[in-house]
């Protein structure tokens, strides 16, 4: 061990282990680069106020959890938060709405950071896959979203997730609901900061997790009895999308999220085995954030996944992914003269596309052959110098114990037929 460890609330992605992050990280992508979505790289760093006027001054996210600092330069920055700001920002930037090919449909893949209070599947340093389709008001963009994100998490073969649903209303209807809910907060007995959230972001309250909160919300004016006719409209349409593709979904009136920037469509995937952090995704509609950051009026909607609680919960259901082994074909030189040559042959496999290891560091054969069982290598190739001399190797199947010598230049294509 050295002095140092990893900081609190991150972990490091070590082999094997960390093949399953690359396998769900795939697996998520996967149905989104068959749909239409390009891929999009945006910096691990924004300036502060993208994300103060996009995600909300008044959430938690923006007041408590942001990495900000201010650069040598003077510039007041942030560790990424979250993807959705930076990837409208970078749209609008690159002008690709205005190609006069609406929805532009992205995702991406990356690190984001919250100063959060650490726990199981919640870290200061996480990893989610996102998409984001900007520029269209349509419900079969919003359904699109979120199937594409249950064939992900049926591809990996999870089955204890559920989708939950809600519409937050629009600039039209929810002004209206806003200041009934604050009328209602106001007649209860909450402390003072939770006060304060009632005048800036009375939604919130909906999701405050005490108990002597909750109990006090029960009769609180829900939002679905103020939707405007073109919100309830749009939230029917989704829910029969979803049907008609076979997506189970419950609705939930007080799924509100932590982001402000939502509008409409409003979803979170929780997972039953993860405990306290259950939510593995979540998403939604948010049609004002390219005003919000000085952009054009273009809805969109979209959603990010968490890697890291994917994982817990492939975990939690004791799924092991098929992830293909690293090594295929490991080779064992007996000798010096023997390391050079068969060295030249690991070469030629690779660059057959075979994936070969060697036995480094003049080990000797038994510890070479450990060393091969351990890398998960299908095949051995052993040979010694008398075998290069007569132009063979020994090729041995290490499930099997059964080994025959091939000839050398035909090593690439006997190692092709043994491993089928
Ligand atoms: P979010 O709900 O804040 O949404 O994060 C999405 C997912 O990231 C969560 O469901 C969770 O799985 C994972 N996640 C969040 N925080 C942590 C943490 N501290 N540790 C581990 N995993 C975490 C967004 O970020 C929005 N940008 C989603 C979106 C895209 N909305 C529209 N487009």
């Amino acid at each position: 061990m050295s002095t140092f460890k990893a900081p609190k609330g991150t972990y490091d992605l070590i082999p094997p282990q960390s093949a399953t992050y690359l396998a769900v990280r795939e697996a998520i992508a996967a149905p989104l680069r068959k749909s239409g979505y390009g891929y999009i790289e945006t910096p691990g760093f924004e300036n502060i106020e993208l994300f103060a006027r996009g995600v909300g001054e008044s959430t938690d996210i923006v007041t408590k959890e942001m990495y900000a600092f201010e650069t040598k330069g003077g510039d007041q920055l942030a560790l990424r938060p979250e993807g959705t700001a930076s990837v409208l920002r970078a749209a609008l930037e690159a002008n690709l709405h205005k190609g006069g090919n609406l929805p532009v449909k992205l995702w991406y893949s990356g690190s984001y950071y919250r100063y959060e209070r650490p726990q199981k599947g919640r870290y200061r340093h996480f990893s989610q896959v996102g998409a984001e389709a900007i520029g269209a008001e349509d419900p079969a963009l919003d359904a699109e979203l979120i199937i594409l994100a249950v064939d992900a998490y049926k591809s990996l073969g999870l089955s204890n997730f559920r989708l939950l649903l809600n519409s937050l209303g629009d600039a039209e209807c929810r002004p209206a609901y806003r200041g009934a809910l604050q009328d209602f907060l106001r007649g209860l007995d909450l402390d003072e900061d939770t006060r304060r959230r009632v005048d800036i972001n009375p939604l919130r309250v909906l999701d405050d997790k005490r108990e002597a909160v909750q109990r006090q919300l029960t009769g609180a004016p829900v939002l679905r009895d103020h939707l405007c006719e073109a919100c309830k409209a749009y939230h029917e349409q989704v829910r029969e999308l979803l049907t008609a593709a076979g997506v189970a979904f419950e609705d939930d009136e007080k799924l509100v999220r932590g982001l402000d920037y939502y509008t409409r469509t409003t979803f979170e995937f929780v997972h039953d085995g993860l405990g306290s952090q259950s939510a593995v995704g979540g998403g939604g509609r948010y049609d004002g954030l390219s005003e919000m950051i000085g952009g054009p009026a273009l809805p969109s909607v979209g959603w990010a996944l968490g890697v890291d609680r994917t994982v817990l919960a492939l975990e939690a259901e004791g799924i092991t992914l098929d992830t293909p082994a690293a090594t295929a074909v490991y080779a064992v030189p007996l000798g010096e003269e023997a390391r050079r040559e068969l060295f030249g042959t690991v070469t030629e496999l690779r660059r057959a596309g075979v994936a070969t290891d060697f036995a480094y560091g003049g080990k000797g054969l038994k510890n070479a052959m450990k060393s091969a069982n351990r890398s998960g290598a299908r095949l051995a190739i052993v040979a010694g110098e008398r075998d290069l001399a007569e132009g063979i190797v020994q090729l041995k199947d290490l499930v099997s114990g059964e080994q025959r010598a091939v000839a050398r230049d035909a090593v690439v294509e006997e190692v092709r037929r043994a491993l089928g």
